[in-house]
């Protein structure tokens, strides 16, 4: 049978319900798990056939905590480990807990809000809800910097390289490794930088999302630390949905990152860079004003898997 992955290389969509879960210790906790993974190909079947053109689906990722408790099987995904916390010297990328996580996606929220609200009444008696969030596009792909964000996603055959494992490890071809930070932007500070000095922030200009060239770009730009290499000089990324979510009447705005990879040292050698710099101390201004408040992996099973798990 072929390998189905999730829909972790799916483009962004208009709107995005995120959710993070925490699994009880509850002797019905395996029998809502089975329960939970028919659910989610349900879910994502019934979309696809109801809505075609509305893109929508659900991808469900389990973190290190729960895959031991859950007793899936072993040995586990090669890099499935609890996130460790990269300290700099001014910005910590912390380490948060999550069991579950829940990317739900759709051109119309209608859709996503049920297919949260089903999800939710099968988890509630196991499980608490740690996070949720609700991210929806910002004009023209914009996060609530003003910039827009995804540009140099990587595009048809590069996605599923980068997102999905391959033969590395082999029982678990098709899966890809989930990371993902809440972030708070200050945006006091960021609106008292001029136009010119935001655009050195993040290395790209603001209205017609031009890169810098390479001579005018500051090492400590967004864009300068995030774009990384391999050994060999090939260019190494990841599949990035980033959402926007804020409430402007008590002027809480954010960016929900989100980046599915193939391998999680990639996620973590470009977080390494941000926080701790590249040479060290030449961190990335964008935590100047963005405070990650959030973060944790997950691994992300095939649909193949999910069968298995739904007994
Ligand atoms: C690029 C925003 C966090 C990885 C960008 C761009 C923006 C942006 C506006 C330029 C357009 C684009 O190519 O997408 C943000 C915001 C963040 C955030 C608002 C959170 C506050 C992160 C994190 C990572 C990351 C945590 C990695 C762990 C990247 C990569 C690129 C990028 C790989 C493309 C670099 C290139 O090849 O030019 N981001 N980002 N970003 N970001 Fe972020």
């Amino acid at each position: 049978m072929s390998i189905e992955s999730q829909n972790v290389t799916d483009y962004p969509n208009s709107n995005t319900i995120f959710m993070v879960w925490k699994l009880n210790d509850d002797p019905k906790l395996k029998d809502v798990f089975q329960q939970l993974c028919a659910l989610v190909l349900n879910l994502n079947n019934s979309v696809f056939n109801r809505f075609p053109d509305s893109r929508a689906s659900c991808v469900m990722g389990i973190g290190y905590k729960a895959w031991k408790k859950l007793q899936l099987p072993t040995p586990m995904p090669k890099e499935l480990a609890t996130f460790e916390e990269i300290k700099g010297i001014k910005h910590t990328a912390v380490s948060t807990p999550g069991d579950l996580h829940f990317h739900l996606r759709a051109d119309n929220k209608s859709i996503i809000f049920d297919m949260a609200i089903e999800i939710s009444k099968l988890l509630n008696p196991v499980a608490e809800s740690i996070l949720e969030i609700h991210g929806f596009k910002y004009w023209d792909a914009r996060s609530i910097l003003g910039f827009v964000d995804g540009t140099e996603n990587p595009h048809g055959e590069d996605r599923d390289h980068f997102a999905k494992i391959g033969d590395e490890d082999q029982d678990y071809k098709g899966g890809s490794y989930l990371f993902v930070q809440k972030y708070l932007h200050n945006m006091d500070a960021w609106k008292g930088l001029s136009t010119e000095e935001q655009e050195k922030v993040i290395g790209r200009s603001k209205e017609n999302d031009i890169e810098m060239s390479d001579d005018v770009k500051p090492s400590n730009s967004h864009i300068a630390l995030a774009n990384i290499e391999g050994e060999n000089g090939e260019e190494l990324k990841i599949v990035r949905d980033n959402m926007p979510f804020g409430n402007p009447s008590t002027n809480e705005f954010g960016t929900y990152f989100i980046a599915y990879s193939s391998t999680f040292a990639t996620t973590k050698k470009m977080l390494t860079n941000m926080f701790i710099g590249d040479p060290v101390g030449n961190y990335d201004r964008i935590l100047d004003f963005s405070t990650a408040v959030t973060g944790t992996l997950f691994f992300v099973p095939t649909r193949n898997m999910l069968d298995d798990f739904s007994g």
